[in-house]
């Protein structure tokens, strides 16, 4: 087991696999499902892989919510110490003091917990009523033994390794799952990722990459996390944390705000009124490789504009499919090269050019055909 203040130790924890959610940032993700359809996880079984089940807030938020989500099934599991790249929590007193504990298997196995029943005869299912015990093997969400957790699975919630997020995406896609998981906004340029993106099998949550309370999402670190950088901050009790900005929610439930319209100007009152000095005054430019307008910002989408437009990737979270379509994807510096679905552009580095200089990476939509005056499919 990797012990504190070894190099080893600090090199592996910088893959960044041990970042913890803050249960307030579940609740307002999660709430946002429910607002949309309250029944979203009635009588469904939730599965929550690369978790820590004592003392996960996924675990503990939908454990306590139980009864109220009318949930069928809640399954937590996970990853064995011997496997993390740094150790956040000791043995808790709930493995420690339990007649199930197995000091040959503490740290090589994987744990399992399941809420389904009143156990302890309460007259309610709580966190009370969690059974625990050992996974047959380490708890990797690729082992067989968890692969039929996820088939037995409805809903699959959690923030998984960062290093692993493709394959983990991989993982729920072959199943068709439904999803709520934490990434980051490089991944919508993955191959792997940005085709589901474009095909409405994937978007991006209620929340993403967007402050709360003038932060970005922030996640408790191991304690001996190297602090870098204004990022880094130690709470009044000495419990380390990380704001890391383009983080948000990816998945595959409905919400509302994907499907609010962007209210837009059209492309002569932006040129007369935008707020943007790029744009005000000015001509929205064209590719010189591609027939398409750039719009470097998304509040700046001419209206009545019915060709292609490259958008910053941003634009994302505010994409409404019913208003518009993806077409593809541009890549720039720090992007995956292959992207499925750049439109191709004739340079080598598929970037859009204008008057012979790269510009960022983009996203080409354009408007649904079928659209009102608000330009929303009818
Ligand atoms: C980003 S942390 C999030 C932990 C927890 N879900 C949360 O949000 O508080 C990812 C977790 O996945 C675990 N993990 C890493 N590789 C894994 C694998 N191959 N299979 C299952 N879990 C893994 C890590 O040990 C870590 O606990």
């Amino acid at each position: 087991m990797p012990s504190r203040g070894n190099t080893l130790y600090s090199a592996k924890a910088d893959k960044k696999d041990e970042f913890y959610t803050q249960y307030s940032d579940i609740q307002r993700e999660v709430n946002a499902y429910l607002e949309y359809n309250p029944d979203v996880f009635k009588n469904k079984t939730v599965l929550l892989p690369c978790d820590d089940p004592e003392w996960s807030n996924f675990t503990k938020f939908f454990a306590q919510n139980f009864e109220r989500f009318g949930l069928k099934k809640l399954i937590s599991t996970s990853y064995a110490n011997d496997k993390k790249s740094a150790i956040y929590i000791q043995l808790s007193l709930f493995e420690k003091d339990s007649i199930k504990f197995d000091k040959n298997k503490t740290n090589s196995h994987g744990k399992i917990f399941i809420l389904d029943r009143d156990v302890n005869k309460s007259g309610k299912i709580d966190i009370n009523d969690l059974k625990w015990d050992y996974l047959e093997g380490d708890g990797d969400f690729r082992s067989d033994e968890v692969k039929k957790l996820r088939d037995e699975s409805d809903i699959i919630i959690t923030n998984p390794p960062f290093s692993l997020f493709r394959e983990f995406v991989s993982w729920i896609i072959d199943a068709n799952k439904k999803f709520l998981i934490i990434g980051n906004i490089n991944a919508i340029s993955y191959k792997e990722i940005f085709p589901l993106i474009k095909n409405n099998k994937m978007w991006t949550g209620n929340r993403f990459n967007q402050r709360v309370d003038g932060k970005n999402m922030t996640f408790l670190v191991p304690d001996s996390y190297e602090m870098k950088g204004t990022e880094l901050y130690i709470d009044k009790d000495g419990k380390k944390y990380i704001s890391v900005s383009g983080t948000g929610w990816f998945t595959n439930l409905e919400h509302g705000r994907r499907h609010q319209p962007l209210q837009l100007m059209s492309m002569e009152d932006n040129i007369r009124f935008s707020k943007h000095k790029e744009l005000r005054n000015k001509e929205y430019k064209k590719y010189d490789n591609y027939d398409a307008i750039e719009v470097p910002f998304t509040d700046s989408i001419p209206s009545d504009y019915s060709g292609i437009m490259g958008v910053p990737i941003t634009f994302l979270t505010k994409y409404n499919p019913e208003q518009f379509l993806i077409l593809g994807l541009s890549a720039s510096a720090g992007y995956d090269r292959e992207i499925v679905g750049i439109p191709f552009l004739g340079n080598r580095d598929a970037r859009p050019i204008i008057n012979g200089k790269n510009t960022y990476a983009r996203i080409f939509i354009r408007f649904k055909e079928t659209k009102n005056e608000n330009n929303i499919e009818n």
